[in-house]
Formats: structure tokens, C-alpha cells, sequence
């Protein structure tokens, strides 16, 4: 069972455990987050695992300060007016990534834009202490609703993680609202925390909303299909096809392919899924018209790795 810890006893042992790549439940002033250290692959794929969740999908991550968020997202006079106002508190900001920030492919799911927050009390704390930032969802397991209290927390996860920060009830009580900033225009992704009225009200900008453009990412089938035909369960590797193996054995004809990665060579799932999105960047650069992928149990996050190789393998829709 997990240990619960007030904030005031707990900020070793979070370190200690985040440090290590391992995750914990930290009080936010929204809802209780699941953390893990964003630059660290294996990290983001233990919180997966944790919620249970069947897909990737991306994750918000938290910053200590805006010196912290430049160095990850690119703003602009009206995201950084945004960040003035509201920050730290209840808003998310989704801005292009600066990909030489170090935040692992796990966390933006492919991605080239970051959804980033800048939490107050203990989170923001926290982050300036481990000096990176912290990739959170909601601290819930998948399909549950977010927790507001550390009793909560440890009701619903406390079998699958080691530490939960007690800060007690998270005064918003709901998520932060999310809002996407791109070439001077907002659009509302999450209504949240932060009253849309007030971020029009500081920037004089009307708030878009509904499916106007902006698709929630993950449901485009092919949102994230890389430049070559992926092609899924293979048994037998054709001459000139990229192998994405996974495992210890290889199928038929492997030695044929012009480039090889392997997720997992022992099979270990959190392994991976923290390789998943920088391998298949890496065979669909190698030039390959064809990646040909082995079997993926579905087992543990298995699910959730083949969900993103069926996606990445779906037909393309629309004009490109
Ligand atoms: O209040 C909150 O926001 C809490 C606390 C822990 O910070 N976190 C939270 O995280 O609610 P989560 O993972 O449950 O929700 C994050 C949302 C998801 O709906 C995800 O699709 C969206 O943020 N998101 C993340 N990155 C995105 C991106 N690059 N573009 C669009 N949406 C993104
Ligand atoms: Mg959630």
C-alpha cells in the first residue's frame, strides 16, 4: 500500500522516488496529479501503467517557473500574457515544443505541441527542487473520476504506487481549463478552473470552442502514422522493409530489413512504450517504405501500445 505523507514530511521521499524514475500522487490546486519526471521515459510509462490507461494519451507537463516553461514551449505575447495572468494556478497552456527541451516523446504522445501548467503549493515546489519538469494526469485509474483527496488517491492507486503527498482537499476541485494557443488565436480544449470569461477578459480575445480546428489529439485515427506504410502483426519481413521488433526472437526474414529497433529486447512493456514514439520516428527517417511490426502482447500496456500502432497504421484520411 502506498504511504501517505503530509506536504510538510514529504518533500524527501518525493524527490528520493521521482529521482529514480518512479512516480508519485502530489496535491495540485485543481485535482490530485500522478507524477513523474517528463524527461524520463520509463517514468511516463509507469504512470500509464498505474491509471490503467488503454491509450497514450498526452500529458500535461508541470513547470516551476517561466524560465522552466520557455525552455520548453514557445510562447508568444499573448500565451505569455496568458502565463502573467493566470499563472501559477487552474490554466493550461497548449504551445509548439521546443524539441531540444528534453521532454520524452512519451509525455506529448508524438506531438509537437506541449500542453504545460504552472501549479501552485506543494507541485511547484516540488519541481524547483528536482530541477525538472513533471508530467501529471489526473491521479485517478482510467475511466474514474479525478480525486480531490489524498483518501482518494490512495483508495483508487494505493496498490500500484509507493508515495501520496497529503495536502488535503484540492481547493478548485476540478481540472485546469485548457486552452490552445496558435497564431494569435485561443481555442478552448478543456473548460476548467479558469473561467473562459477571464482569459477573454485579459486578453481581449474571444475563445473558440467546440471542434473547430482543433481535434483532441488521439482521435485521428492516423493522427500519428509516420511517412511509411506500417504494417502490423507481421510474421515474415519482405526485402527493403524497416522491423520494429519487439522481444527476444525475431520473425522470419529480419536480417533482410534495411533498419532494425527493438522496443524491448527482454519483452519488459515499460521499456517499450518509452521507445515506441522515437523508434518508429527513427525507422520512418531510415527511408524504409514499409515498417513492418512484430507481435505486441496486450498485456499491461501492451493495450495501450498496440492502440497507437493501429492508429499510426489506419488508413489516411483527408488530404494530407
Ligand atoms: O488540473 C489538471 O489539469 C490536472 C492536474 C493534475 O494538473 N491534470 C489533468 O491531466 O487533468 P489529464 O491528463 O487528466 O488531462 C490532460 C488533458 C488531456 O485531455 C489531454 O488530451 C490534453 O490535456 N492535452 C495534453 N497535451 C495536449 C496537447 N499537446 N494538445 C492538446 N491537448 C493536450
Ligand atoms: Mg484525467
Amino acid at each position: 500500500m502506498a504511504e501517505i505523507l503530509p506536504v510538510d514530511e514529504a518533500m524527501d521521499s518525493a524527490l528520493a522516488l521521482l529521482g529514480a524514475g518512479d512516480v508519485v500522487a502530489i496535491p495540485t490546486e485543481t485535482v490530485y496529479g500522478l507524477a513523474g519526471d517528463a524527461t524520463n521515459g520509463e517514468a511516463v510509462a509507469r504512470i500509464f501503467e498505474a491509471k490503467g490507461r488503454p491509450r497514450f494519451n498526452p500529458l500535461i507537463a508541470h513547470v516551476c517557473d517561466m524560465e522552466m516553461a520557455e525552455r520548453i514551449g514557445r510562447f508568444d505575447p499573448l500565451s505569455r500574457r496568458l502565463a502573467e495572468a493566470f499563472w501559477p494556478g487552474p490554466l493550461t497552456l497548449v504551445l509548439p515544443l521546443r524539441e531540444e527541451a528534453g521532454i520524452h516523446p512519451l509525455v506529448t504522445a508524438g506531438l509537437s505541441t506541449i500542453a504545460l501548467r504552472m501549479p501552485r503549493g506543494f507541485g511547484g515546489e516540488l519541481i524547483a527542487r528536482l530541477g525538472r519538469p513533471l508530467a501529471a494526469p489526473s491521479a485517478n485509474s482510467s475511466g474514474r473520476i479525478s480525486a480531490t483527496t489524498a483518501q482518494a488517491v490512495a483508495a483508487d492507486l494505493g496498490r500500484r504506487i509507493r508515495l501520496v503527498v497529503d495536502g488535503g482537499a484540492t481547493p478548485v476541485g476540478l481540472e485546469s481549463t485548457i486552452v490552445k494557443v496558435e497564431d494569435g488565436a485561443l481555442h478552448l480544449l478543456r473548460p476548467g478552473g479558469t473561467a473562459a470569461g477571464d482569459i477573454e477578459a485579459v486578453t481581449g480575445t474571444a475563445l473558440a470552442r467546440g471542434a473547430t480546428g482543433v481535434q483532441a489529439p488521439g482521435m485521428l485515427a492516423s493522427h500519428y502514422a509516420p511517412r511509411a506504410l506500417l504494417k502490423l502483426n507481421v510474421l515474415v519481413v519482405n526485402p527493403g522493409e524497416a522491423l520494429l521488433a519487439f522481444g527476444p526472437h525475431r520473425v522470419q526474414g529480419w536480417k533482410q530489413a534495411v533498419a532494425v529497433k527493438n522496443l524491448s529486447e527482454t519483452g519488459d512493456m515499460r521499456e517499450a512504450a518509452a521507445n515506441l514514439f522515437a523508434y518508429m520516428h527513427e525507422l520512418d527517417r531510415s527511408g524504409a517504405t514499409t515498417i513492418a511490426a512484430e507481435p505486441v502482447p496486450a498485456q499491461g500496456l501492451g493495450e495501450a501500445i498496440n492502440d497507437r500502432l493501429s492508429r499510426a497504421a489506419a488508413p489516411r484520411d483527408g488530404p494530407a
